[in-house]
């Protein structure tokens, strides 16, 4: 499919997604929402692919929202703006629920539904000098359709610090919070990319579905309630096909058969 605002390439199992409005830092706009939320569900249902590297091209990974598109939004009736509102939540859930891992490249900034991206990554890699922030409130708006997503990463008592500052912080401090799962030069960024790739190509496909899964089911259930979960998510694991290759491999010392890229 062809995109406008994206560009995709697919390297075996691995399809790599960038952002592509760099005129503007990849800032998000209408078309660009709907692009990546088709884009999500075409990987959704697309069993040759195991792994997401989601990047921006040119300077900068994504600077959020476009704001020339949401100052323009004073002229929309009140439901057309939820709807659009609406579409920005949407993309966001469906990129968090992607059945395979997703990996996100970051350099340059991530700024408000930019940090809202690396929030529904699996893995995040930054380059060391990326700027992040929840900058929303400088411009009278707010964090809201990334904070279902981003509170899951940061907890509360640094929301409370940076969704209401709206201050800039170094990716450092984001890795500190959480958000980020690695920072590294910019020569080092594709190599430890591939490293996370690699890893993942390792794991089954379905397995690392279900565990993915598994995190969003488990989360804040109490213990009780936890146990028929997990239970019966591992008892049907384990007599899959995929679990028996995967536990016979490692009786047999061989690989298992879907290792490889
Ligand atoms: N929406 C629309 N346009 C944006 C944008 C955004 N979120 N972020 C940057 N741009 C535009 C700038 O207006 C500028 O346009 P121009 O060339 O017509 O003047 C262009 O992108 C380049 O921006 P510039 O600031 O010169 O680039 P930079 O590389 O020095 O800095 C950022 C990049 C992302 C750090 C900086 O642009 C920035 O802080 N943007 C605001 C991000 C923000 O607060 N986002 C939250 C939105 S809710």
């Amino acid at each position: 499919m062809d995109y406008t605002h994206l560009i995709t390439r697919r390297e075996g199992s691995v399809e790599h997604v960038s952002l592509n409005r760099p005129d503007v830092r990849n800032a998000f706009n209408d078309e660009l929402i709907a692009e990546l939320t088709s884009w999500a569900a075409s990987i959704r249902n697309d069993p040759g692919v195991r792994v997401v590297v989601l990047g921006g091209t040119g300077k900068s990974f994504c600077a959020g929202a476009d704001v020339a598109w949401m100052a323009r939004t004073v002229q929309y009736a009140e439901e057309e703006n939820m709807r659009d509102a609406a579409a920005a939540s949407w993309m966001f859930g469906a990129l968090n629920t992607l059945p395979v891992p997703l990996i996100g490249r970051i350099h340059g900034a991530a700024l408000g539904g930019g940090a809202g991206l690396a929030a529904v990554c699996d893995v995040v890699v930054a380059e060391e000098r990326t700027v992040f922030g929840f900058t929303e409130v400088k411009l009278g708006i707010l964090p809201a359709v990334i904070s279902p997503f981003v509170l899951a990463k940061i907890g509360r008592s640094a929301a409370r610090e940076l969704f209401l500052t709206g201050s800039r912080f170094s990716a450092m401090r984001a890795m500190e919070l959480g958000l980020v799962h690695a920072v590294v030069v910019q020569a080092d960024l594709d190599a430890t990319i591939n490293a996370y790739v690699r890893e993942f190509l390792d794991g089954g496909r379905e397995a690392i579905a279900a565990a993915k899964n598994l995190i969003a089911t488990v989360w804040n259930q109490p213990f009780d309630a936890a146990v028929p979960m997990t239970a019966a998510a591992l008892a049907k694991r384990r007599v899959s096909d995929e679990g028996q290759e995967g536990l016979r491999a490692f009786l047999e010392k061989r690989k298992p058969g879907w290792s490889g890229p």
